[in-house]
């Protein structure tokens, strides 16, 4: 039987890799980038999140609309975005909407800052309605992988203020579960930890639980159809299409 071996720096990457406070990102982790949209050539994201987020704002009529303010960020630019706005806006400020250099998804590639287009773009909290191609956009991004990141009411689990600008690519069909259920990506995968989680998905169902990778790593087999995501927390996320009967 074919085998694939998984090792400690898998953990590290794949869409449900959580970044924050507590879980920083691994140095010298870069992305496949291409444009987060069509035609916005300065935003970068990580090469599948982006097609899907064009797909997403395509399909709601958003194309030239619905603006990309800001994906991809090196460490370094994380680093200036930090210490301008300290210096601009001041600790509580910062400390609610930017998050510290090696803990900021936007190093995966994996997140986008999202506007309506207008003159003025406010690039640390730029506005993104809830009405019409924008309302849409929202309630079709699950479908596509994408999540809102920062919900109100979850700030004490994100440590983030609410951002409804700011989203995040983690796939299908974990981005639907959790719109669904109404979890946070933190919330999300503890539920994971906890045993994990079956979900009926087009047609059958998948089984998604997550298992520990020590330094030997882990040996699965292909004769099962998954996927991997690492959890950047020591785990693979293990995504099982369950076999019809
Ligand atoms: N605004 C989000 C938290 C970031 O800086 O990554
Ligand atoms: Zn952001």
């Amino acid at each position: 039987m074919r085998e694939q071996v998984y090792t400690r720096e898998d953990t590290q990457r794949g869409p449900l890799i959580l970044v924050n406070a507590s879980h920083p990102l691994a140095a010298g982790s870069k992305p496949r980038l291409c444009p987060a949209l069509p035609g916005e050539e300065n935003v970068l994201l990580e090469r599948h999140a982006a097609r899907m987020l064009a797909a997403c704002v395509r399909a709601a009529g958003g194309l030239g609309r619905i603006k990309a303010v800001s994906g991809y960020r090196s460490r370094k630019e994380q680093r200036q975005i930090w210490d301008d706005s300290l210096r601009e806006s001041g600790e509580a400020f910062t400390r609610s909407y930017v998050a510290r250099p090696g803990c900021s998804e936007h190093e995966t590639g994996l997140a986008i800052d999202l506007a309506a287009d207008a003159p003025f773009i406010d690039f640390i909290r730029p506005h993104l309605p809830r009405d019409g191609v924008y309302g849409e956009f929202r309630r079709i991004a699950p479908l596509f992988g994408w999540i809102e990141r920062y919900p109100a009411g979850k700030e004490s689990v994100t440590g983030i203020a609410s951002e409804p600008w700011h989203f995040r690519y983690v796939g299908a069909p974990h981005a639907e579960i959790m719109a669904q259920r109404g979890l946070c990506l933190e919330e999300y995968l503890a539920l994971l930890r906890g045993g994990g989680l079956r979900f009926a998905y087009r047609g059958g169902a998948v089984r998604i639980f997550r298992i520990g990778c020590g330094p030997q790593g882990v040996t699965l087999p292909l004769a099962v159809r998954f996927t991997v995501s690492g959890d950047n927390d020591g785990g693979l996320l293990l995504t099982v299409r369950e076999e019809s009967a």
